[in-house]
């Protein structure tokens, strides 16, 4: 673990010069910590790289740094409240127009208000309605970090995406030894880049994802489903977008996103879809549960009881479109997904031969903690010549980040 000594600030400072920061706009979030005075650093570092640094402060953290430091290092207007308004918009939603939100020192207090969605000042309204990466730098107590009301507000925070930087262990300024010490700047600085290249990792690519289980109609009111959730597709369609890919989402329901959205109930509409626009992008990731048939005569009046104890659906086959897609073998790169309740690796090699897909992510439903409905997944990533890669168990935001990462390696 690297301290950063003062001796040590200036070489450091002339040694960061990162082109990939030059331009970007960060925004920095300081709460009441005496670890606010580290800030200062972090300020100068990302100045050295040609950044644009904006400032936003809680009251209470004005108390260990003052405005007019930060004014100064940053050489922007810092903020502190809402209604210090110079411009025509808020100014929570003009600062959201940054590349990078880093929070540090994240208090316990903001950490509980950002995973509750409170916004009673600037930095939490900001934070709310913040679109791009935001970087939780926590600093405190020990006793305060264990709590476990920390811990599951830090926890609900990393599965919506929050990027942690967990604190250090050392000497802290309340006079003890323990965890809880704020990670020192150039480690903030080092995050923030890694978290800034991931995220332009996917620009300038097309990607076509698919989500949720097609409901195959018997009738007016009636259809044939799965359980699908759709969870996983849309975590794949967020990262794809936030990693800056164009994303276009085909699913069985309507969803909220910076992506384009489109709409195909049953799996023929999917089809349709999925190779009216093949050609146009550089990936399809095949991950909606399509029904393997439908039925074979669709009433269009709802079908009343009959005094018969038995019914009989006929049911036709529907096409395979990951199968049909890959036959096609165009430069668009496909990718499929693999339900099973058996012989997981098994039944994962036969389908990427049988379907001729690029790359097969295989999950097995018959587990409760992970795949359809849950919020977590476990995944083996298999590719055309078998290798296969296994991905622990993590929540569905993690895994699909790292399927991205992956496939486009
Ligand atoms: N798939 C598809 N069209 C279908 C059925 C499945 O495109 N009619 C795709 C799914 O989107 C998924 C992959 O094929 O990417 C595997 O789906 P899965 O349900 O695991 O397998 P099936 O092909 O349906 O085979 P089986 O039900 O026998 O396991």
């Amino acid at each position: 673990m690297l301290y950063l000594k003062p001796e040590f600030v200036t070489s450091i400072l002339l040694s960061y010069n990162d082109t990939m920061l030059k331009g970007k706009n960060i925004l920095i979030g300081i709460t009441g910590g005496i670890a606010a005075y580290k800030i200062c650093t972090l300020i100068r570092l990302y100045k050295k790289s040609g950044a644009n640094v904006r400032v936003v402060v809680t009251p209470n953290a004005l108390n260990f740094v003052t405005k007019l430091t930060l004014q100064s290092l940053s050489q922007n207007e810092v903020f502190s409240d809402c209604f210090e308004i110079n411009d025509y918009k808020p100014e929570h939603i003009a600062l959201t127009e940054s590349d990078i939100f880093i929070i540090a020192p994240a208090s316990a207090n903001t950490i509980g208000k950002l995973a509750n969605g409170i916004c009673d000042n600037l930095l939490l309204s900001t934070a709310c309605a913040f679109k791009k990466p935001i970087l939780i730098v926590p600093a405190m107590n020990t006793n305060m970090w264990e709590n476990p009301f920390v811990q599951d507000n830090l926890e609900k925070l990393k599965n919506c995406g929050f990027h942690i930087l967990e604190p250090d262990s050392g000497f802290l300024a309340c006079g003890t030894n323990g965890t809880g010490r704020m990670r020192e700047p150039d480690e903030i600085y080092d995050k923030s880049v890694e978290i800034l290249t991931k995220n332009n990792f996917l620009s300038g690519k097309k990607i076509l994802i698919t989500a949720g289980g097609t409901k195959e109609k018997i009738d007016p009111v009636r259809y044939i489903t799965n359980a699908s959730s759709g969870k996983m597709g849309i975590a794949l369609a967020r990262n794809a977008q936030q990693m800056g890919a164009e994303v276009t989402l085909v699913s069985t329901f309507n969803a909220d996103g910076d992506f384009e959205n489109i709409v195909t109930p049953t799996a023929q509409e999917m089809e349709t879809t999925v190779k009216s626009k093949l050609n146009e992008v550089d990936c399809v990731i095949m991950a909606a549960a399509v029904s393997d048939f439908r039925v074979k005569e669709y009433s269009s009046q709802k079908i009343k009881k009959t005094s018969s104890d038995t019914m009989t659906l006929e049911l036709v086959k529907n096409p395979d479109i990951l199968k049909e897609i890959s036959d096609l073998k165009t430069n668009t790169k496909i990718i499929g997904f693999c339900a099973e309740s058996e012989n997981l690796i098994e039944n994962a090699k036969e389908k990427i031969k049988a379907k001729g897909c690029d790359f097969l992510i295989a999950n097995d439903i018959s587990r409760k903690d992970i795949g359809f409905n849950s919020d977590e997944n476990e995944v083996y990533i298999l590719d055309k010549a078998l290798n296969i890669k296994k991905l622990d168990k993590d929540t569905k935001n993690n895994i699909a980040k790292r399927i991205l990462e992956e496939i486009f390696e």
